[in-house]
């Protein structure tokens, strides 16, 4: 499918990826894990291009969950390590690519943090694609915190029980910035969410393939997209009622 003709008019405006099978590929090549970090680093970083190139806006990159605090410290390092290096690459500043976080960041080491953060300022003004990368996160994690912050409001008599609406919880997720997914995909043949996003993909089109992330490459990418646009979202209307507001 790789040169199927994409619908300019019809490209995700969010596409979040659950980026597996580094370390499946590593293996398969008699390599160690971290060399399919490194490739798998590369990779997010070339579909961070073509995103752009296609007009994408937000693209989330679950790089490290709130469980993967459970993995060797060395293998927690070197993926640290990547993801500083890339980021503070000229690529992204070249195309102009906006930075964000979400996730524990109080977790992350000082050094990273203040990395990161001069990552987040330094492109803060960039406009064309929003790379938003998924760190110490977990979509539980998130939900308890808004819950705990919006109980808080409660109390202290800044919003009413009334108050509280689907989009007001949403205006307490870190994700309050962007729109929700139009598209997940995960790569590495596993068929879940672990914990990504579960507010926020409840009308999301999941695309899951076996493909290992480092080998999940431009032409991975817009086949994915193919498969998004064929797809009818409906929201919970009937199929008719969708194409009779196309009209
Ligand atoms: C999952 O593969 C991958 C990770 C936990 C790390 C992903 C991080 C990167 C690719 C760096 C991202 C870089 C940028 C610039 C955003 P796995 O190790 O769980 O693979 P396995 O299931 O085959 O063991």
């Amino acid at each position: 499918m790789a040169n199927f003709e994409l619908d300019k008019n019809n490209i995700p405006t969010h596409v979040a990826i659950i980026m597996d099978g580094n370390g499946r590929w590593a293996k398969a090549q008699g390599m160690e894990r971290s060399m399919g970090h490194a490739k798998g680093t590369e990779m997010a970083r070339r579909i961070t291009e073509e995103a752009t190139r296609l007009g994408v806006k937000y693209l989330t990159l679950y790089t490290f969950s709130t469980e993967n605090w459970n993995r060797p410290p060395a293998e927690i390092a070197a993926i640290f390590t990547l993801l500083l290096d890339n980021l503070e690459e000229e690529v992204f500043i070249k195309n102009k690519v906006r930075l964000r976080v979400i996730g524990d960041l109080g977790r992350l080491p000082e050094e990273v943090q203040r990395r990161i953060q001069a990552c987040m300022d330094h492109t803060a003004d960039y406009d064309r694609t929003t790379m938003v990368v998924a760190l110490s996160y977990s979509s539980r994690w998130e939900l308890t915190e808004a819950t705990k912050q919006i109980a808080r409001q409660v109390k202290e008599g800044k919003i009413k029980e009334e108050d509280i609406t689907d989009e007001y919880i949403s205006s307490q997720l870190q994700t309050n910035f962007m729109p929700d997914p139009d598209l997940l995909i995960r790569t590495g043949g596993e068929k879940r969410i672990s914990n990504y996003l579960l507010w926020q993909c409840a009308y999301s089109e999941f695309i899951f393939t076996d493909t290992y992330w480092p080998d999940f490459d431009e032409a991975c990418f817009r086949d994915a997209i193919a498969e998004y646009q064929q797809r009818q979202r409906r929201f919970g209307k009937t199929g008719d009622q969708v194409e009779a507001e196309k009209k």
